[in-house]
């Protein structure tokens, strides 16, 4: 097992993740060895239901794993408890989900200050700041929108907004362009990659979107609950199955 290095953004090394007891049990991660890298966007592949989102969700600090140990940015998650975990995805994560995951009381501006506010962001810096992502993910004009009102693919831009805003080192998206024509798609992923450009930086993506590939700088293909490989060149992925 090699050792970690400065580079390393985040790292989960032998993670188990059961659901349910008995019968029911689901076994949805195994051994899992999963790394990122400082600077780097990476994608995580493979067919629907062998960990993805899981996995995601262990990295997230969400979801406690049976066994394995799990690092972002030097911190180790696992032992930590709910309170620090809180405090922990405030300060250090984006997320974007599968379902977008709005409050669709608020207006899709509000949506993306709330972040800034938790973070004891004044009202008014959060709108300026909330303003100018919002304006990034083109946006501008449906400030005031509720979630309800507006299309998917207006919706998961709202999200990619809300999780953009308070500039976390570790960004986490899963499906983010699913719901998106293939030139917003890449709009968004190429300003996601910009993002990831940065030393104190990381990108995890899981997609199923084969259109999206060229903007990862490796791609870690999942099969059953565990990484089977990783490549730097999607044309080396088997994506019969994605
Ligand atoms: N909360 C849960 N309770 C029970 N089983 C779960 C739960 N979450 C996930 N699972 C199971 O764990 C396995 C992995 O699920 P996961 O959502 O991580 O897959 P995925 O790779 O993200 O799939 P997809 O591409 O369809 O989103 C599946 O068999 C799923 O049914
Ligand atoms: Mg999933």
């Amino acid at each position: 097992m090699s050792q970690p290095t400065f580079e390393t953004a985040v790292r989960t090394q032998g993670v188990n993740m059961f659901f349910g007891e008995g019968e029911s049990r689901v076994t949805a991660l195994k051994q899992a060895d999963f790394d990122a890298r400082r600077g780097e966007l990476i994608m995580l592949v493979g067919p629907s239901g062998c960990g993805k989102t899981t996995l995601l969700s262990v990295i997230a600090g969400t979801l406690t794993p049976q066994a394995g140990t799990v690092e972002v940015f030097g911190q180790r998650l696992d032992g930590l408890g709910q309170e620090d975990l809180t405090t922990f995805r405030r300060k250090n994560l984006g997320f974007v989900f599968q379902s977008f995951n709005l409050i669709p009381t608020l207006t899709s501006l509000e949506n993306v200050t709330v972040p800034l506010l938790i973070q004891g962001v004044s009202q008014r810096e959060a709108e300026e700041r909330a303003r100018i992502v919002f304006e990034k993910v083109g946006l501008k004009g449906r400030e005031d929108s509720r979630p309800n009102s507006l299309s998917g693919g207006q919706q998961q831009r709202v999200a990619i907004a809300r999780a953009l805003v308070h500039e976390p080192p570790l960004l986490i998206c899963d499906e983010p362009t699913s719901a998106l024509d293939k030139d917003t798609g890449a709009q968004i992923m190429e300003m996601i990659r910009t993002l990831s450009r940065a030393p104190n930086r990381c990108v995890v993506v899981v997609t199923h979107d084969q259109r999206i590939f060229r903007f990862a700088d490796r791609i870690a293909e999942m099969e059953d609950g565990r990484i089977r490989r990783v490549v730097d060149d999607p044309r080396q992925l088997d994506t019969t199955h994605l």
